[in-house]
């Protein structure tokens, strides 16, 4: 297929991009470059430097092209930051999208598999996390998330826009030369590991005193590899809806330091600090729904297989894309 890529110059939108011309489709890349890395775009894919919020610039994308599909994960994500500024979260993330469908409808491509997030489930009441359990988002990220999942519940009722939400869990670990590079990072894996580096003092675990079995928070920590993988897996027809995209397993933040020690061989400077904000307990995605109708598991998600990844990605860029 002819595969138009959104945020394929981001961390996951790049290494899904890899994947899909691995798999012998054909890739545009659409990104602003505003997070994105032009580094990171795969090498045979086309790219195009575009905002989404420029209706007529995405047109004109989908005129020269065609895509027979869309892949869109151009957005902004950063949780503490949509509790600033919610405005930001619903003009770029809401409003791109619908720019982007409406230019799908007028093009008359027929299917997108969105990034969507765990931030719509908020605080669940139990774990593992079904697709069926409420979405109650606790900030205007997973806010707009879900409502872009609404909007393209929509696009299909009236426009027959086939569509397909991926519900990511935590995303981390390394594909080849693809990484992960923020700015700023607030991610985990990556603040152990610059910690390691040296680039960082010290690592702050965020509260110890959570209900979880070590008191520090747990996640679903999902490989790269595996995440982009359910993309290509998500563009078979019979996809539908929104997927949970984890592995069932869940990790403390204190387990995600132990095994980044033993990998990287050495002590890595940490303190205790407070909670942050907004932070539930625990996140764990319950798989069942993609595994029994698209046949995706995860292959690579021990925390020891995306430490590994992600050191050996970190080693080789200490400063990130911008690595000399
Ligand atoms: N953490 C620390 N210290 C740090 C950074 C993080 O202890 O310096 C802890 C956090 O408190 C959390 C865990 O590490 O318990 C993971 O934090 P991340 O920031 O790496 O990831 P989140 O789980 O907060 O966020 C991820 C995605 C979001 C998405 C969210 C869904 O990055 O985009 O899951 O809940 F919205």
């Amino acid at each position: 297929m002819k595969l138009l890529v959104t945020g394929g110059a981001g961390y996951i939108g790049s290494a899904t991009a890899q994947l899909l011309l691995e798999a012998g489709h054909e890739v545009i890349v659409l990104d602003n470059l505003s997070m994105g890395h032009p580094e990171a775009v795969p090498d045979g894919a086309d790219f195009v430097e575009a905002d989404l919020l420029d209706a007529p610039a995405v047109g004109d994308v989908f005129r020269t092209h065609k895509p027979d599909g869309v892949l869109h994960f151009a957005a902004s994500s950063l949780v503490h930051e949509s509790m600033r500024d919610p405005a930001k979260y619903f003009r770029n993330n809401v409003g791109g999208a619908v720019n982007l469908l409406e230019a799908m409808r007028e093009a008359g491509t027929r299917a997108i598999v969105f990034s969507s997030t765990a931030a719509t489930y908020g605080v669940p009441a139990t774990v593992p996390i079904t697709e069926a359990m409420p979405t109650v988002p606790v900030n205007p990220y997973g806010e707009s998330k879900l409502m872009i999942e609404k909007i393209l519940r929509w696009f299909y009722e009236i426009h027959r826009i086939r569509w397909v939400a991926l519900r990511y869990f935590n995303a981390c670990g390394a594909l080849d030369e693809l990484g992960e590079d923020h700015d700023p990072e607030t991610h985990v894996i990556p603040l152990v590991l610059l910690t390691a580096l040296g680039k960082l003092e010290t690592f702050t675990i965020f509260g110890d005193d959570y209900p979880t079995p070590d008191g520090t928070c747990v996640r679903d920590y999902i490989h790269i590899r595996d995440l982009a993988r359910a993309h290509v897996v998500a563009l078979d027809e019979k996809a539908t809806g929104a997927y949970n995209l984890g592995t069932r397993t869940g990790n403390s933040v204190k387990e995600v330091l132990e095994t980044a020690e033993k990998v990287v061989g050495r002590p890595i400077p940490h303190e205790i600090g407070p909670r942050r904000p907004g932070d539930p307990p625990s996140l764990v995605a319950d798989h069942e729904r993609i595994t029994r109708e698209l046949g995706w598991r995860p292959e690579c998600s021990t925390l020891d297989e995306i430490i590994e990844s992600a050191w050996a990605w970190h080693s080789a860029h200490p400063d990130g894309y911008g690595s000399g």
